[in-house]
């Protein structure tokens, strides 16, 4: 069903088992994405919301069941006063980082009728906010305004795995466990993640999406030799 925007399906296989903390399980013959990577915390000290400047966190944010559940009206006022942004609901994670490699997991939600939105974003760029951007359009989850990674993503779970490799200037990204894209990132020396709603081009009146079992990953380069 899913869509293999580059047919690397099959690299995942040469992904070596580095010795780290995560167990290296083989599932339907594709290695875990997390495999050889290190788990670091992830609490409330470690995150911030980003939501319109006038409203409480509460108006646009719920953690209900150890589901975050992140919302935005494309009425809504932007991060900060005076900002021309689109508006947002969204989970800063506070590991920014210039080296090495970073992974982010989550099971992610978008219900039907959310559109012209970013679910998921590494920032820090050259000359531009984004190394990545994952996007909703026509039911679709894009890259950016691209090719529709997963043709149908609404109303169904599904596990995300990002992966920055900053030396090599690549992301890989994995819907239920599959490589699904690769590409290059846009430079920058400053990255961290989000995800939640930030409104785009398109926007539906209200945007929504739901995570849950994050988790941020680190691989230490020096572990590659
Ligand atoms: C979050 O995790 C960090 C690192 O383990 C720890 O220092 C901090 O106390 C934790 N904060 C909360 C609110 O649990
Ligand atoms: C936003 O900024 C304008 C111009 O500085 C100011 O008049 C207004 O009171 C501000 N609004 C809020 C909600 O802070
Ligand atoms: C979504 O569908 C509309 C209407 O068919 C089309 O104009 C638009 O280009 C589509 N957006 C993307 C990103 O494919
Ligand atoms: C990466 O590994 C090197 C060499 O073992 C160590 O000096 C450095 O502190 C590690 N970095 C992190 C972020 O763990």
């Amino acid at each position: 069903m899913q869509a293999v925007v580059i047919p690397l399906l099959f690299m995942v296989v040469v992904i070596i088992n580095w010795g780290s903390s995560v167990n290296c399980e083989v599932m339907m013959d594709v290695l875990d994405p997390t495999c050889g990577f290190t788990e670091l915390p992830f609490n409330t000290s470690l995150y911030q919301i980003h939501k319109p400047y006038d409203l409480p966190v509460a108006q646009r944010y719920s953690f209900v069941d150890g589901i975050h559940d992140l919302w935005v009206y494309s009425t809504d006022k932007p991060l900060y006063n005076g900002s021309t942004t689109h508006p947002r609901s969204e989970i800063k994670i506070g590991y920014t980082y210039s080296s090495g490699i970073w992974q982010f997991e989550g099971q992610g939600y978008v219900p039907k009728g959310t559109n012209g939105v970013c679910i998921m974003q590494v920032f820090g760029a050259s000359r531009r906010a984004t190394s990545l951007m994952l996007r909703v359009y026509n039911g679709s989850l894009t890259y950016y305004q691209s090719a529709a990674i997963v043709p149908e993503i609404f109303d169904r779970w599904f596990r995300l795995n990002v992966i920055h490799d900053v030396e090599a200037a690549m992301l890989k990204v994995y819907v239920d466990g599959v490589l699904l894209l690769v590409v290059a990132d846009h430079g920058g020396k400053s990255h961290y993640f989000k995800f939640g709603v930030y409104g785009q081009n398109d926007m539906s009146s209200c945007m929504e999406s739901r995570w849950k079992g994050i988790r941020v990953l680190y691989k230490n380069v020096t572990s590659r030799v």
